[in-house]
């Protein structure tokens, strides 16, 4: 495996890593099988600076010969959060219910595509998950993204169902994932 040095922050990141994580984001999700709007960028950076003033956001950076090459990032979900009531099927009351501290939303993951599999992404979720008090993590991830899809469920996490449809958001259903037991860490498959 090649070597890359891997960095966990708590709380509001540096301004550097800000503008590291989206030149990333936009350089890797700008293109298939990914949905993109002219918006995109704008809406992933507002949104990157109002999670980052969460008390509960995380953050995981890898780092190859100095430069950024990845990262991950998500928060603690509000007992209150609208995951499940967006999922069409019924779900069984005990995964709904929720409490402070039961979940954690990994908002965004990203390994740039030169440095992609060597075990970025792994390392990047199993520091980011591993450094958490929560019982469970939730994600969504776009439908047409199937290797993505395939690269979660390798690391343990499994479908819940498709969300939807969002009226103004691109693309309007997401593929919602969980991982349980975050304490375990992922299984090498
Ligand atoms: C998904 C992503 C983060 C994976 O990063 P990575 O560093 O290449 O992944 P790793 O090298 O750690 O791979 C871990 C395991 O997943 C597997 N895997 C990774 N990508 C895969 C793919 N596209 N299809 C199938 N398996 C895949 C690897 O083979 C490896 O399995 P192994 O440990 O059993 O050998 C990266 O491909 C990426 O940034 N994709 C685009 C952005 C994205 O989809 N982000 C998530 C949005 S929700």
């Amino acid at each position: 495996m090649s070597e890359f040095v891997l960095e966990l922050r708590g709380g509001t990141p540096p301004e550097d890593w800000f503008t590291s994580i989206c030149a990333i984001h936009d350089d890797v999700f700008l293109g298939e099988p990914f949905a993109w709007t002219p918006d995109t960028s704008q809406e992933n950076a507002e949104e990157l600076r109002r999670l980052s003033e969460d008390p509960s956001f995380s953050v995981a950076m890898a780092w190859q010969g100095g430069e950024p090459v990845g990262y991950a990032y998500g928060h603690r979900l509000p007992p209150g959060h609208g995951w499940w009531r967006a999922i069409p099927e019924p779900l069984p009351a005990a995964f709904t219910a929720e409490w402070d501290g039961r979940t954690f939303a990994l908002v965004s993951l990203a390994v740039v595509t030169d440095w992609r599999g060597h075990g970025i992404g792994r390392t990047l979720l199993d520091n980011l998950l591993g450094s958490r008090t929560e019982e469970r993590a939730v994600l969504s991830v776009q439908p047409t993204a199937l290797g993505t899809q395939e690269f979660y469920r390798r690391l343990g996490w499994r479908l819940i169902g498709r969300n939807g449809p969002f009226a103004g958001i691109t693309p309007p259903r997401w593929d919602v994932y969980v991982l349980e037991h975050l304490s375990r860490p992922s299984p090498a498959l």
